[in-house]
């Protein structure tokens, strides 16, 4: 396994490579990030993860410098997975100077993790562009953890005509159902016990829209309120269209239930794809 810090490195490794599948991430990897460099490995010869811990995409009262950095720890897993490259450059190599160029995501990016987290997702896909410019991938595998993220990552490489394949793995969960993510560790005992109570709500949500129940913001706010009670902090709970990530209206049938809440100090976010009954 090659582990590249430069630009110029990496863009030399790869550019012999006919088919590459690309994972990029932001470090501290846990069972859901191999996951999707699992189906980057079926989906092509040459794999290749990024880890960059994006400065541009966190807020100035975020986690960026607690954010957890285990890079020989990653750089491990990754070697037994069989990944072929890694591109882990430092501030210096991708941002040399302040990055002034800067994606400005469509309106779908102001809503959900928008409204609550300013300039994330400009943040996100001018990183994400950027990387996608130096590894020059044809394949990339981003998780339905991050749904909004997901979609609008689609819309990037639609709108701008990027010859480049986006394949969605889903969110591997833990046992009890919590959504595997890099914050969990944050958690302490009491609030990890607690924590899957997101997972409980959304599920709630999901079963009450399968038996047929069109009241939506109902079931939201039911959902908000019950984790309310139990020491929450919501930022939303939400049920929105699959396609559009539009706010769900009756009739719709492929939906997806967001929801983002703090448990102490720890944002946790998760989601669930949903099937109404057709009418
Ligand atoms: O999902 C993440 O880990 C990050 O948002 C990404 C896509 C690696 C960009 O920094």
């Amino acid at each position: 396994m090659d582990i590249l810090p430069t630009i110029a490195e990496t863009r030399s490794r790869l550019k012999k490579e006919a088919l590459v599948a690309f994972v990029p991430t932001m470090g501290n990897l846990h069972q859901g990030h191999l996951d999707l460099v699992r189906i980057a490995r079926e989906r092509a010869a040459c794999v290749a993860v990024s880890i960059f811990v994006n400065r541009l995409q966190f807020g100035p009262n975020e986690d960026f410098d607690r954010y957890p950095r285990t890079f020989a720890a990653d750089c491990a897993q990754l070697e037994r997975l069989g990944v072929d490259v890694v591109f882990a450059p430092d501030e210096k190599e991708l941002y040399p100077e302040m990055q002034q160029f800067l994606v400005a995501p469509p309106p779908v990016a102001d809503i959900l993790e928008g409204e609550y987290r300013s300039g994330f997702f400009r943040g996100v896909v001018t990183v994400v562009l950027k990387l996608f410019n130096i590894v020059r991938p044809h394949i990339a595998v981003f998780g339905k953890k991050d749904y909004q993220q997901l979609h609008i990552v689609r819309g990037l490489v639609r709108q701008l005509a990027l010859p480049i394949e986006i394949v969605a793995g889903e969110t591997l969960r833990a046992p009890d159902g919590l959504a595997l993510s890099s914050r969990n560790q944050y958690l302490s005992p009491a609030e990890r016990a607690e924590a899957v109570r997101l997972y409980q709500a959304l599920t709630g949500v999901k079963v009450a829209v399968m038996a047929g129940d069109a009241d939506f913001r109902g079931l939201a706010e039911g959902a908000r309120k019950l984790l309310d009670k139990h020491g929450w902090n919501v930022d939303y709970v939400a049920l929105h269209k699959q396609a559009t990530l539009d706010p769900a209206q009756p009739g719709d049938l492929d939906l997806v239930v967001l929801g983002a809440a703090r448990l102490g100090s720890t944002r946790l976010i998760d989601n669930m794809e949903i099937r109404a009954p057709g009418r």
